[in-house]
């Protein structure tokens, strides 16, 4: 039986079972559960993922925020960028490898932080960790992780950074950067665009009191109890902080801060001047702000702004090792991905977190490979030509 006859048939089985109910739109080319090794770029991981976990999970992950603007432009902003590639040049000896924060990836792509991998699979954040570990890239375990960040930590010896979410009093925040800090989380990343939770219709429709994403995690149980906005608006910490809290985070951490969910040059340039030691330039794949522009459309102002004296990590809606080379080529340090590998750990658990990684860091080499471009360093501006 051939691969599409295959996936053909499993369109039959997924119709006829009760697993789909509700879940019409399951993928109608496919017959059986593909093998791991018969998928062959990470947009194939999606709806494996959305057939094999509850119908509220999906929604959470695959989700924006009112008419979904900037999770489509996320994508569709790439294809207003095209390459200017070189020919004739040795690109035989190609290296992928670089250095974060004293962190070595194998390849510039990191985990970025998302909530509750249980939603996911039963391993969760364990299973996800140990994948990053065997794609010698760098977990950022999310603060509202579904195991513990000491549980998480202990999954393997591999370098992990941690996400922090401002908690409710300076006490409760110290507490959690003590806790990732003694358990050995390399770099923190503080969150910045969560002032107030973004309007997401999706679970909105699957249950309105439906369970937030709370898993053993780490947040403090006192930040569940917050009073009432008079305006409806599910407020969270951050909606009190302003610049002065990164040296307070730097202070207790002691380790490398980095603020995520940087979208103008102004912001990075305060980033910078409050003594950030990166910035993750970030719409939070489309989850908060509708009408957020697409990363990769500002990530140049930020890379103006700040890219000399700071590395610049962006992440949101990458899925492309093209996706990645423009990004590089803009002047990012790396690139960050969230749903892929969800998509991943939802659909074969740690083996399948472990193809996404890998097609990604296969695709980027060839498309370094075809630009004339043999390692990270080589990579720069002269490789894109962007549309006006
Ligand atoms: C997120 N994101 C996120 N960010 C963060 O700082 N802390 C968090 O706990 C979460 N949780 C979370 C859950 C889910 C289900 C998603 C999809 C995203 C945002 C995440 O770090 C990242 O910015 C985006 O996921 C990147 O966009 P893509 O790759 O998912 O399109
Ligand atoms: C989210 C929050 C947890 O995007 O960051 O779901």
């Amino acid at each position: 039986m051939n691969r599409r006859n295959a996936f053909r048939n499993l369109a039959a089985f997924f119709a006829a079972s009760p697993l789909t109910r509700g879940q019409q739109d399951i993928p109608d080319t496919r017959e059986r559960y593909p093998a791991l090794d018969e998928l062959v770029n990470v947009f194939e991981f999606e709806p494996l993922c959305k057939s094999r976990i509850p119908k509220p999970s999906y929604d959470n992950i695959a989700g924006g925020v009112d008419n979904e603007w900037s999770l489509r432009h996320n994508r569709e902003a790439f294809d207003r960028i095209s390459f200017r590639p070189r020919v004739l040049v040795n690109t035989s000896r190609m290296d992928l490898s670089t250095t974060l924060f004293g962190t070595n990836l194998a390849f510039p792509v990191l985990i970025a932080p998302t909530a509750g991998h249980q939603q996911a699979h039963p391993q969760g954040e364990l299973a996800t960790a140990r994948a990053a570990a065997a794609a010698k890239t760098v977990m950022c375990v999310s603060n509202n992780s579904s195991y513990s960040l000491e549980k998480v930590a202990e999954a393997t010896n591999a370098a992990k950074w941690w996400q922090l979410y401002p908690a409710e009093d300076d006490e409760a925040t110290r507490g959690l950067v003590n806790r990732a800090v003694s358990s050995g989380y390399k770099v923190i990343v503080v969150t910045v665009d969560v002032p107030y939770l973004g309007h997401r219709e999706r679970p909105l429709r699957d249950a309105p009191r439906a369970p937030a994403v709370r898993g053993e995690g780490s947040r403090s149980k006192r930040a569940e109890e917050a009073p009432a906005h008079p305006y409806g608006l599910q407020a969270r910490p951050s909606s009190t902080w302003d610049w002065t809290y990164l040296a307070r985070v730097k202070d207790w951490a002691k380790t490398p801060v980095l603020v995520k969910g940087i979208l103008t040059g102004e912001d990075a340039e305060l980033a910078v001047t409050h003594g950030a030691d990166g910035v993750v330039v970030s719409n939070h794949g489309g989850r908060l702000l509708d009408y957020a522009p697409a990363t990769i459309d500002v990530l140049p102002e930020v890379v103006q702004a700040a890219g000399k004296k700071i590395p610049v990590i962006v992440d949101s809606g990458f899925r492309r090792g093209t996706d990645i080379l423009k990004a590089l080529a803009i002047g990012a340090s790396a690139v960050q991905i969230g749903r892929p590998v969800l998509w991943g750990l939802g659909a074969y658990g740690q083996p399948g977190v472990e193809k996404v990684l890998q097609l990604l860091e296969t695709e980027l080499a060839l498309a370094m490979g075809l630009c004339g471009k043999a390692t990270i360093g080589a990579i720069d501006k002269s490789l894109i030509r962007m549309e006006r």
